[in-house]
């Protein structure tokens, strides 16, 4: 019988790696730009780490986890998101400060028992950061302002916000209250999943999706209604700094998001692309979070994940994925008598730079051409008796069909002419 992968699981096979690669070099160099440290924590956490922080009445927690038993019979679970796994490093490594902010970036695998479908997976793939350690509005601004920056260095520019807060951690029990009061009349004629919600995180209710609830939902008043001053000026100062930087967003009112830890200011960003999964970024201020997992002191801290499969099939969409690199040469053998002399040659040539290929089945210079084409090589280089005997190498332009002898000792600089490249006898650099 074959074994094949397992639902909602997918290879990224070689022709398409070249995407990942490239994204993740151009979110590291982003990320550097905006002194972001990268921070790599487990695959797997206990169990309690997820209940305590995403909350056990949300999906994540209650439907969607990989849980199971280890040896010893404690319940671990492989890692649903990276905010909470972040959180719980930073208490144990005393890495946090007062009047410290630190900037971490994650890229990496995530779990999730979700029915698999366009755009959903069971293992995907986050990359993310979060800001710890500021709870002023100025960190809500520079968080959207560099998921906004990720999507415009990728060519994705008319992803779109939406923007809600949700009230800060020390008002949010009287927004509930205020809120269960509205809903006390209309609660009995709800889902049972709002029932549970109403006595554990009232304002996830916004959230159902089941049409009687949605009547309900539609005459509820906006969050904003209900937030308090402070909350409001946070927001506000949150919305002038993305007007000063020209980030478009939408203000949803009944935006919440699927994850309890949140207060004040969450966001999404989306695109039309999408269809039902349209979510390509999620994120929000978590600043009761650090106190819930026993940390000693308040830390306010905001951060946003990327959803890679997602932001890939839109490139895709677009047909905006970037080409995969060729090699730059392919050494033709020409006698098997050479084929010393060419391995020599071709090593010398990736020690200085070049991408080398050759034919590893050792066939007929007909079938040799054929590949280098087929692979896309930019030059091919022969050298067969005659020009070993003169100290040259012929070299064979394969995108205009151009062909020249070269003296050898000459090689490298002619390499580098047709190429435009600026390669020595070690490293490489485009120009
Ligand atoms: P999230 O909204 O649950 O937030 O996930 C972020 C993004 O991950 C989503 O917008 C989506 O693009 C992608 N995603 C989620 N589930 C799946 C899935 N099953 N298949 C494919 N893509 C998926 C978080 O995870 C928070 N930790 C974000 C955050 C960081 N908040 C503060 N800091």
């Amino acid at each position: 019988m074959k074994i094949q992968s397992t639902r909602g699981t997918y290879d990224i096979l070689p022709d398409t790696c070249h995407v990942w690669g490239w994204l993740e070099a151009t979110t590291r160099d982003l990320f550097r730009r905006f002194n972001f440290k990268e921070i790599r924590t487990p695959v797997f956490e206990k169990t309690e780490l997820f209940m305590r922080t995403i909350g056990e009445e949300t999906d994540i927690v209650s439907k969607e986890m990989y849980s199971f038993l280890d040896r010893k019979n404690r319940s671990l679970t492989l890692r649903p998101e990276g905010t909470a796994s972040i959180v719980r490093s930073f208490i144990e490594h005393k890495l946090l400060q007062e009047n410290v902010v630190n900037k971490v970036f994650y890229i990496g695998p995530m779990f999730r028992y979700e029915r698999p479908q366009a755009g959903r997976q069971r293992q995907f793939h986050q990359l993310g950061v979060e800001i710890i350690g500021s709870d002023n509005a100025v960190a809500d601004i520079e968080a959207i302002s560099l998921l906004k920056s990720f999507f415009e260095e990728i060519g994705l520019d008319d992803v779109k916000f939406r923007i809600n807060s949700t009230g800060s951690f020390e008002s949010r029990p009287r927004l509930s209250k205020t809120l269960k009061g509205i809903l006390a009349s209309h609660i009995q004629d709800m889902c049972a999943d709002c029932r549970i919600r109403y006595e554990k995180n009232v304002l996830r209710v916004y959230d159902c999706k089941v049409k009687g609830c949605q009547d309900v939902i539609q005459t509820l008043p906006g969050i904003n209604e209900l937030l308090e001053k402070d909350d409001i000026i946070h927001f506000t100062e949150v919305t002038k700094g993305l007007d000063a930087l020209g980030i478009k967003y939408k203000i949803d009112n009944k935006l919440v998001r699927g994850l309890d830890y949140y207060t004040r200011t969450i966001f999404e960003a989306y695109s039309d692309k999408l269809g039902a999964c349209d979510a390509l970024a999620g994120g929000g201020r978590y600043d009761g979070l650090f106190q819930e997992l026993g940390a000693s002191m308040n830390v306010g801290a905001v951060g946003f994940a990327v959803g890679i499969e997602r932001v890939i099939n839109v490139l895709n969409t677009l047909n905006n994925l970037p080409a995969e690199s060729t090699p730059d040469i392919f050494m033709i053998g020409s006698a098997a008598e050479n084929s010393v002399l060419n391995l020599e040659l071709i090593q010398k040539l990736r020690k200085s730079g070049f991408s080398v290929e050759f034919d590893l089945l050792s066939r007929n210079m007909k079938l040799q051409f054929r590949l280098a084409s087929k692979i896309k090589a930019k030059v091919a280089l022969i050298q067969g008796e005659e020009e070993l005997k003169n100290n040259k190498i012929k070299l064979k332009n394969l995108a205009l069909h151009e062909e020249i002898l070269c003296d050898s000792d000459n090689l490298i600089n002619k390499l580098n002419e047709i190429l435009k490249y600026n390669c020595k006898e070690e490293g490489k650099d485009e120009v």
